[in-house]
C-alpha cells in the first residue's frame, strides 16, 4: 500500500481517490505510457488507475488529450481495478458520513496535489465539457475483445506527391454495422499483429473527419484523415489499406470536444496538419443541416507548405459565408514563416469580436506544441478588449465552450 493510502487507512480517514472518466476517455493509453510507476492500466473496457500504487505525481493529467484523467473521488474505500474497469460512467461523489475534515496528513496531501495540479494545467489544456446543445454522444460501443469490422471504401493521398508528409483521407464502410458517431469523436483502429513482447498491439486512436451521418448523407460510413509516421506501425497499416480491406475498429471515444447544435453559436477552429479531422466534420454537419446559420465559423489551418495542407483543395470551395477561412503556412517559398498564432494576431479584431460574444466556442487541435502559442495569442487577444483570459478561459471551459485535444 503507498504512503497516502496507509496514512490515510490508519487514521481511518477518507482519501482524494485518482479516477478516470470513462465516457471522456478516448483510450489513447497516453496516460499509462506517461506513468512512471505503472499505476495506469487497462482492460477491453477501460483504463483504471491503481489507488494502492498511484503517489499523486500528476505526470499522467497534462499528456492526456480529454482531460478525462483529471477526476477524483474523496472515499473511505478506494475503487477496486475491478470496480473500475466495470465502470460506464464515473460513480457519483458519495456522501461520507462523520468527520470529514481530514487529518492534517490527508489535507497537507491535498495541498500538494492541488500545488502538482495547477502546475499540470499552466497549459491551455485541461478538463473540459461538451457544449450545453451537443447531441448525447455514444462511447466505448466496441471494444479490443469486441471490435466492430469496417471495409475500406478508399484511401486518397491528400498531400501531393512531392510534399514531405503522406497524409491520408480513409473512408470506412460500416456496412449494417451501427456505429453512430457524433462530429468530434475518435475511432480505434486495432492493427494486425504483435508487438515486441508477443502481445496483441494496442488500438491507436484516430479523429473521424467526416460528419455523424456519413461521408455523403445517409451513408453508413466514416472517415479518417492519417499522416504517415516514420516506423509508426499502426499509420502505415492504415495509409497502405487498400479498398475492400478489413479493418478491426474500437469505439466511439469522446465526449466533450463535441460541437454545438445551435445555429447561432460562433465555432473559432484552430488546427496544424491532421487536426483538421474533426473541423471537416464540424464544418460538413454545418453547411449540411445550417447551411444558413448566423453564427460565424472561423478556421485557422496551419502546414508547412499549400501542398502539404490536408483537404486545401476542397476547403477553398467552401464559401466565407459559412467559413472564414485562414490558412497559413510554416516553410512556403513565398511569404515568411507564419504559424497559426501568429494569423490569430493578425486577425485579432475579427477574433475579438467573437470572444466577446456569449455564444462563441474555441476548439484547438494538433500538435501538442502549438498550445502554448495560441494561448498565448488569445490571452493577447483578450486583454485588448479588457478580458482577463485565464478567467475567461475558465468560464468558456465550464460553459462547454472551449475545448482542446492535443497530441
Ligand atoms: P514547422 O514544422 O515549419 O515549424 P505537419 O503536421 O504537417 O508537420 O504540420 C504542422 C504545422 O505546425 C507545421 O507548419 C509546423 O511548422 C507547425 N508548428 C510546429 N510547431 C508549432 C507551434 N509551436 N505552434 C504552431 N505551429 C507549429
Amino acid at each position: 500500500m503507498n504512503k497516502p493510502l496507509e496514512d490515510a487507512a490508519a487514521l481511518q480517514k477518507p482519501i482524494k481517490q485518482h479516477v478516470i472518466d470513462p465516457e471522456t476517455c478516448i483510450r489513447c493509453y497516453t496516460c499509462e505510457e506517461s506513468c512512471p510507476i505503472d499505476a495506469i492500466t487497462h482492460d477491453d473496457n477501460n483504463v483504471v488507475v491503481d489507488a494502492t500504487t498511484c503517489d499523486y505525481c500528476m505526470a499522467c493529467i497534462a499528456p492526456c488529450p480529454t482531460g478525462a484523467i483529471d477526476n477524483w473521488r474523496v472515499v473511505m474505500e478506494p475503487y477496486s481495478l475491478d470496480d473500475q474497469f466495470s465502470w460506464e460512467e464515473l460513480p457519483e461523489q458519495e456522501e461520507l458520513g462523520g468527520d470529514d475534515a481530514g487529518s492534517s496528513a490527508v489535507e497537507a496531501l491535498d495541498e500538494e496535489m492541488e500545488r502538482l495540479l495547477n502546475e499540470a494545467h499552466a497549459g491551455a489544456g485541461g478538463k473540459s465539457k461538451p457544449p450545453a446543445s451537443a447531441s448525447k454522444p455514444s462511447v466505448n460501443l466496441f471494444t479490443m475483445g469486441h471490435p466492430a469490422t469496417a471495409t475500406v471504401q478508399g484511401n486518397y493521398r491528400l498531400t501531393s506527391e512531392t510534399a514531405d508528409s503522406d497524409v491520408r483521407h480513409i473512408i470506412l464502410d460500416l456496412a449494417d454495422v451501427s456505429f453512430p458517431v457524433l462530429e468530434g469523436q475518435s475511432i480505434g483502429i486495432i492493427p494486425p499483429g504483435t508487438d515486441d513482447n508477443g502481445k496483441p498491439y494496442l488500438p491507436r486512436l484516430y479523429s473521424i473527419s467526416s460528419p455523424r451521418d456519413g461521408e455523403r448523407p445517409q451513408t453508413n460510413n466514416l472517415s479518417l484523415t492519417v499522416k504517415r509516421e516514420p516506423m509508426g506501425v499502426c499509420s502505415n497499416y492504415v495509409c497502405d489499406l487498400k479498398k475492400g480491406d478489413k479493418v478491426q475498429l474500437t469505439g466511439p471515444f469522446g465526449a466533450t470536444f463535441l460541437m454545438p447544435n445551435d445555429p447561432q453559436a460562433n465555432i473559432i477552429m484552430i488546427c496544424t496538419g491532421t487536426g483538421s479531422a474533426p473541423f471537416r466534420a464540424i464544418t460538413m454537419r454545418r453547411q449540411r443541416t445550417m447551411p444558413e446559420a448566423d453564427g460565424r465559423m472561423m478556421l485557422f489551418f496551419g502546414a508547412r507548405t499549400a501542398d502539404a495542407l490536408p483537404y486545401f483543395g476542397p476547403l477553398k470551395k467552401v464559401p466565407d459565408r459559412i467559413l472564414e477561412k485562414e490558412l497559413c503556412f510554416s516553410r512556403a517559398t513565398e511569404g515568411p514563416k507564419e504559424y497559426v498564432q501568429d494569423r490569430m494576431r493578425t486577425e485579432r479584431e475579427r477574433v475579438l469580436k467573437l470572444l466577446k460574444s456569449e455564444r462563441t466556442h474555441i476548439y484547438v487541435c494538433g500538435l501538442k506544441g502549438m498550445e502554448e502559442g495560441v494561448d498565448a495569442a488569445l490571452a493577447e487577444i483578450a486583454s485588448e478588449g479588457a478580458f482577463d483570459w485565464p478567467a475567461l478561459r475558465k468560464q468558456m471551459r465550464e460553459e462547454g465552450r472551449y475545448h482542446v485535444e492535443t497530441y
